[in-house]
């Protein structure tokens, strides 16, 4: 090869490489984030997908939430049925083992979550907002199927540096639970990594997603 012809090679890899490096993150043929907002049309079912594209009625609340026993949240909790007699299992299981995993956030209304959302904007700006908290209608906390947990280090926020937290990578999803907002799927889920954020989708859903290491939006993809 010539030496001209070498060296055009070797720029068009640079360039190559530089292009990759700085488009990595968009998504050319996938899903912009609140941009393609569609109705959910089954809110109750137990594998409902609600994330930035799928939203809820602003009216729905579901019809079976029950207080969690205060032997397991940090205060007044409720979740769905189902979801409730799972966790308390999950979490009396792993007390029987010396750990602690408390409720610290279950079903949220779509106003408390319309607050919540403003006071991030509020106090940290809208982009960070829009990566840790999902707007009104966009939280799947408005299903009462999910629970954010804290350990024995008594911080949701820290919750994956507890002891616990291992126990729960290991264990939820024997439950029903999945890690919902997983670390490096940030471009699927569009939420930054939330390891005290889980969600109730029943054990046989639970137990496929955790052995193919997928989010709930693959799995949506992706069952047949
Ligand atoms: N923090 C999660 C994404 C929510 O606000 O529902
Ligand atoms: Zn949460």
């Amino acid at each position: 090869m010539k030496e001209e012809t070498f060296k055009k090679c070797v720029y068009v890899v640079l360039f190559l490489l530089i292009m990759l490096f700085y488009t990595k993150d968009i998504h050319f043929f996938g899903t912009h984030f609140y941009e393609h907002i569609k109705q959910i049309k089954e809110p109750n079912s137990i594998s409902v997908l609600v994330n930035k594209n799928n939203q809820l009625a602003a009216d729905y609340i579901p019809h079976d939430l029950e207080k969690i026993s205060l032997d397991y949240a940090n205060e007044e909790q409720y979740m769905r049925k189902e979801a409730k007699e799972h966790f308390e299992r999950l979490s009396e299981d792993a007390r029987k083992l010396g750990y602690q995993i408390i409720a610290s956030s279950t079903y949220r209304s779509y106003t408390y979550q319309e607050r919540l959302y403003h006071y991030y904007i509020e106090t940290k700006g809208l982009e960070y907002a829009d990566l840790c908290s999902a707007r009104p209608g966009h939280s799947e906390h408005q299903t009462g199927l999910a629970i954010d947990v804290m350990g024995s280090n008594q911080d949701y926020d820290a919750f994956a540096d507890s002891i616990e937290f291992p126990w729960m990578t290991e264990n939820a999803y024997k439950y029903g639970f999945i890690l919902r907002y997983p670390k490096g799927k940030e471009n699927i889920t569009g939420f930054k990594y939330e390891p005290w954020h889980y969600r109730y989708v029943g054990i046989k859903i639970a137990k496929i997603i955790h052995e193919n290491n997928w989010t709930l939006e693959e799995y949506h993809t992706n069952k047949e």
